[in-house]
């Protein structure tokens, strides 16, 4: 059975303060190894919000929103894959759509990215998804082809076998906008992505590679999507900010486990 995933990014929300309140609503003690929960503070917590889980005894792990492709350098602002290994943080996002909107990454720099993680051990959830000019022009399938190129064909096999790689699809069109993609349009465009690795890279890593989905998770749609066979949990912004809304998905993907 496929790892279920749900991964809560918060990107710029959340003071310490705010976080570590946060944390202490979560509920998450499932003994089922089946099922992962992830939160993605902003760099500037992720250390102490570590920290605070390992106290707690608590299960759920933490990953990292962005990470630079150099190990080292004259990069101001930036965080390296190395930095996030040193203290303890063995995830991080690469790719989301905000990233490539608002800060001019393409998919040059995502790939430069994936492979600076991936050979410093970090596992990633890697993130693509069509706009909404690109489905309603049909060509939605050749973008998420296309984003996902390099993963496929570049990149060694042994980190797919090895389950360092975390698909996440995030329709640009859903995400933060409250327009949700539907059951069918999830499960359609994940099972082309399985099919997908399949035929390129096998189907035994197919079937173990675990595929999110993104964009306007919410309580009210959390279960009819993880309830397709090819959607693998969620990546949940807004509502992984609220503590009794995280909590419901949470207790979703459990239930579809
Ligand atoms: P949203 O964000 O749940 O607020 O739409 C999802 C994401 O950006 O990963």
């Amino acid at each position: 059975m496929r790892t279920k995933i749900i991964a809560g990014n918060w990107k710029m929300n959340l003071t310490l303060t705010e976080s570590t309140k946060l944390i202490h609503q979560l509920n998450f003690s499932s003994d089922n190894e089946n099922i992962r929960v992830l939160v993605i503070p902003p760099f500037t917590n992720l250390e102490a919000i570590k920290r605070l889980l390992k106290n707690k005894n608590s299960k759920i792990e933490v990953a990292a929103q962005n990470l630079h492709h150099s190990v080292s350098g004259a990069y101001t602002g930036e965080i390296s894959a190395r930095m996030l290994k040193d203290i303890g943080v063995d995830t991080a996002i690469v790719g989301h759509s905000e990233r490539r909107t608002l800060f001019a990454e393409n998919d040059e720099t995502i790939s430069l990215k994936a492979s600076s993680a991936l050979s410093q051990n970090l596992e990633i959830i890697y993130c693509f998804g069509e706009s909404l000019i690109q489905r309603k022009r049909g060509i939605h399938f050749e973008i998420i082809a296309r984003q996902l190129d390099d993963l496929i064909h570049k990149f060694e096999t042994q980190y797919w076998r090895y389950g360092k790689i975390i698909l996440a699809y995030e329709p640009v069109w859903a995400i933060g906008t409250g327009q949700t993609a539907s059951k069918e349009q999830a499960q359609e465009m994940h099972q082309f992505i399985r099919h997908l690795i399949g035929k390129e890279i096998g189907e035994d890593l197919a079937t173990k590679t675990p595929i999110l989905y993104g964009g306007s998770v919410k309580p009210e749609n959390a279960t009819e999507l993880f309830q397709q066979p090819d959607v693998d949990g969620g990546l949940i912004g807004g509502a992984s900010l609220n503590a009794d809304s995280f909590n419901l998905i949470i207790q979703s993907i459990a239930e579809n486990c």
